[in-house]
């Protein structure tokens, strides 16, 4: 496990560019079994999440590359359907995986998936989706086992999950006939999934809208893809400027796929600028609180975004109220933020923030990667040092967060520790 010790209180200012989407290069990494030939993915982060995710691919027998800076896969020489288990553990979107080994060896047989403490996180979305395309399912032990010559269907998601959208979607490339994904989500990670399977020779229409539909086709074609900014870690990033009263820019971004956070920002009192692939976000001496803010489904406010955005709640002037719709349990940050000496209360799904004007250093936990990267935005404002425990969650999605601070002139010090968890 990694713990991370930060000094704060420095207005942190300066440019610096975004790494490329996880939750675009996931399923994308998953979907390159399904292609025999080599792809080369530019982009692609560099984070424990998609390490992870090569490594599975590597223990399927698929062949991983780093050429400059490009991953290559090649998935002709993969010849496993069975995911191993701790790494499958360890790793939530490893579900992805289900359609598209099932797709290519007509079975798979996986672990129950793994990820962030953020309450329960069933995949009956996904199971239910697989099983109206033919694959016949088993659930024993610990283990889903599918089976089965994939045929397209019509399915309903009736909540728009983002994960079963996309393992639909790849197990339907290459099923016979036409699959249509109604309520399907519609988040930015969906078009770049939609635009590379594309690219690979595969049909695929109406991603970014709850319609997608996908003409099975037998084979795709190797490509050269490059992986959609971040729209996490934009927000993530210009927040840190929000927060410490600081300047901050992000380059290489997607300003549009950042609106509802831009739009809590100028609320604060930030003054916001986006042209070009850039986004600029100057903080006011202080924030102000924003009324009310819900987390929803893209286009709405994103989930991966609501802790952070309540770390910089906890300081702005006046009260603010945070309802989390889209996980049931995702306010551990809370507990965390008031042993910095953040005032907030928890009612169920609804979190009220009371903004204090100053914050202290303490000891605090990374209950899981968005939470993490709250604490330490509020670490950079409070006052002497905060330590975070278990800063490895951090590095799941973040691509050397230390350094990005660090060139905004903040201060982390990164210490490893070789005790599992
Ligand atoms: C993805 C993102 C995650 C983000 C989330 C919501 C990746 C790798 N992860 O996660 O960062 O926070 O979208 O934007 O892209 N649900 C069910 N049954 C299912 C599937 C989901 O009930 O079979 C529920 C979940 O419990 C949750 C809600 O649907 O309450 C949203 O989940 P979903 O959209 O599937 O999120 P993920 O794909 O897991």
């Amino acid at each position: 496990m990694s713990h991370w010790l930060i000094s704060g209180g420095s207005a942190l200012a300066g440019t610096v560019s975004v790494q490329g989407s996880k939750n675009a290069a996931l399923p994308i990494l998953a979907a390159t079994l399904l292609i025999e030939e080599p792809i080369e993915l530019k982009n692609c982060p560099v984070i424990r999440d998609t390490e992870n995710m090569l490594r599975i691919l590597r223990s399927l027998g698929c062949t991983v590359k780093r050429e400059a800076d490009a991953l290559v896969v090649d998935s002709r020489t993969a010849n496993r359907f069975v995911l191993p288990t701790a790494l499958s553990g360890e790793l939530r979107s490893s579900i992805f995986l289900l359609g598209s080994v099932l797709s290519r060896f007509g079975a798979a047989d996986a672990p129950y998936p793994g990820g962030c403490e953020i309450g329960n996180r069933p995949i009956d979305l996904h199971l239910r989706g697989l099983r109206a395309l033919n694959a016949s399912i088993t659930e024993e032990g610990g283990r889903i086992r599918c089976a089965g010559s994939l045929t397209g269907a019509t399915v309903d998601l009736g909540y728009p999950s983002v994960g079963a959208t996309e393992n639909i979607m790849l197990a339907a490339c290459r099923a016979a006939g036409t699959t249509t994904i109604r309520n399907a989500a519609c988040e930015p990670e969906i078009v770049d999934l939609q635009n590379f399977l594309c690219a690979c020779g595969f049909r695929v229409q109406g991603a970014g809208t709850p319609t997608v539909v996908i003409d099975g086709v037998k084979q795709g074609h190797g490509t050269s893809y490059r992986i959609m900014p971040d729209r996490i870690v934009t927000g993530t990033y210009l927040l840190l400027g929000a927060i410490t009263g600081g300047d901050v820019t992000v380059t290489g971004a997607q300003a549009e796929t950042v609106n509802p956070l831009l739009m809590k920002l100028s609320e604060c009192g930030c003054l916001v600028t986006a042209r070009d692939g850039s986004v600029r976000v100057k903080a006011p001496k202080r924030p102000r609180a924003v009324g009310f803010t819900e987390t929803r489904p893209y286009p709405g406010f994103p989930t991966d975004l609501q802790p952070q955005l309540f770390a910089l709640l906890s300081v702005a002037e006046g009260t603010s109220v945070v309802t989390e719709n889209v996980f049931e349990s995702r306010f551990r940050h809370a507990q965390e933020l008031r042993k910095m000496g953040a005032e907030n209360r928890i009612l169920d799904r609804t979190a009220i923030i009371t903004g204090v004007e100053k914050l202290h250093g303490a000891c605090v936990t990374a209950h899981d990667l968005r939470g993490g990267a709250a604490l330490a935005l509020a670490g950079l404002f409070a006052e002497g040092e905060t330590q975070i425990l278990h800063a490895e969650r951090i590095e799941r999605g973040y691509e050397r967060m230390d350094s990005v601070i660090a060139l905004l002139g903040g201060t982390v010090t990164r210490k490893e520790e070789s005790i599992g968890e």
